[in-house]
């Protein structure tokens, strides 16, 4: 069953929510092709959304550390545990074994407990980063202030 972004997936972090939302479009597009069992889609999306989620870890990771978010390390060790994992399902796919299935549900399930729980911790210290740098700003003046001051 397709996943429906409901509000309670958001973090309140725009840029955060969109690229998960963006994430779950992508997990939504792979059950279409395995429905269809287009063999050259499913790896066409397995491979896009796969990138596209490694790379969302990267842009998360560094926004906890430019905010000292206190957990950041174990954050970016769940991060690299669970790119592990579906890294060895892509492996496993490409070698011939049907694990569409079994990967779709892993990625739906592990995402949506990740966003609830994992990416719902940090958002405090990133929000209270993000005002503080916007208040710099504001008070260095220039580019910035004639722009939003
Ligand atoms: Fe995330
Ligand atoms: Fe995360």
């Amino acid at each position: 069953m397709a996943i429906v972004w409901t509000s309670d997936l958001n973090t309140g972090i725009e840029i955060i929510d969109k690229q998960h939302s963006r994430i779950v479009d992508y997990i939504n597009e792979l059950e279409d092709a395995i429905n269809q069992q287009d063999k050259v889609a499913i790896g066409r999306v397995l491979d896009e959304c796969v990138d596209y989620t490694l790379s969302h870890f990267a842009f998360e990771e560094n926004l906890q550390e430019e905010a000292g978010y206190r957990y950041c390390k174990p954050h970016k060790k769940v991060h690299d545990l669970f790119a592990r994992r579906i890294g060895e399902y892509k492996e496993r796919f490409m070698l011939g074994d049907d694990i569409t299935k079994e990967l779709h549900d892993l990625l739906s399930r592990w995402l949506i407990t990740h966003i609830k729980q994992d990416d719902a911790d940090y958002v405090a210290a990133v929000k209270a980063n993000m005002m503080e740098v916007i208040a710099e700003k504001k008070k260095d003046g220039g580019w910035f202030r004639r722009f939003f001051g």
